[in-house]
């Protein structure tokens, strides 16, 4: 029997899943999370599937052992090629995986123009084609892939405003309203980190685009699948009133203390999401 008061685990490569917590935190506050974050090996999104896998399945391992309740692999890469099997490793624990918000912005665009900014790994991956040819063709919605590899470390870096990613990022906006876009996705949990970045400069520019993310539907998911599972956790339980967010484990299985500290500092960025 699950103890509801344990903690539920999130996963990401690097900081990217922090944009789910802070909707988690928001939806749930009386939860413990544990965050765990794989910044030995971030970015994932340039990985193959196989390496993707093998990383996904050890974090979920990790967050298993540590009695988690209920794990999200916050992560669009690691849940293209590792939602299944780890579905398939602990049949007993709900597992919640992220795919681009597509479908929202299908309904909203009046353009019938929809890009997907994700990884070349999410990019390439079943979860989302299959969204693509179930929902995306039906509608006649036009998707256009875009990745750029370089967008994961310039968040994990703490997103310098005058890097070439970002002026690339500025530019890649124009592209897309010259192309008749009007909804974008943000397919990584990476980057809601730089939404009000792309929002402010959609009003520099007076471009018609709207900005998706996964973030509110997936901690709804979350919510509903602890109630139907029964383990939500007591609001008196928590009385701390603190989550706990880990840093990276090693090669050796041990706790990676520059990680934590690199969490602790990326941390500040947080409030740019809302
Ligand atoms: C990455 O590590 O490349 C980003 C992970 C993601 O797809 O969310």
């Amino acid at each position: 029997q699950t103890d509801p008061n344990a903690p539920i685990g999130l996963f990401d490569s690097g900081v990217g899943g922090l944009s789910v917590y802070l909707h988690l935190a928001e939806q749930l506050p009386a939860e413990r999370y544990v965050y765990y974050a794989d910044t030995l090996h971030v970015p994932y999104g340039n990985r193959d599937s196989t390496d993707i896998e093998r990383l996904t399945l050890r974090a979920v391992e990790w967050l298993y052992q540590q009695g988690c309740k209920l794990i999200v692999i916050a992560c669009n890469s690691a849940s293209a090629y590792a939602l299944e099997t780890a579905r398939r490793c602990y049949p007993q624990l709900p597992i919640v995986g992220l795919v681009p918000a597509l479908k929202p912005a299908v309904l909203a665009s009046n353009t019938h123009r929809v890009a997907v900014l994700a990884t070349k790994a999410t990019l390439n991956g079943a979860l989302l084609n299959k969204v693509i040819d179930a929902f995306a063709l039906p509608n006649n919605i036009e998707v256009t892939k875009y990745f750029d590899p370089l967008l994961v470390p310039w968040v994990e870096a703490g997103m310098p405003e005058e890097d070439e990613t970002a002026r690339r990022l500025r530019q890649q906006l124009t592209v897309f309203a010259q192309s008749g876009i009007d909804q974008l996705v943000l397919g990584c949990t990476h980057y809601p980190f730089f939404k009000g970045f792309l929002l402010e400069e959609i009003a520099r520019q007076q471009l018609s685009i709207q900005v998706v993310d996964s973030g509110q539907a997936i901690a709804e998911r979350v919510k509903q699948l602890l109630l139907s599972n029964q383990l939500l956790a007591s609001a008196n339980i928590n009385s701390d009133g603190n989550s706990h967010i880990n840093g990276d484990c090693n090669d050796d299985g041990e706790h990676d203390n520059n990680a934590h500290r690199a969490i602790a500092t990326n941390h500040q960025i947080l409030p740019n999401i809302r």
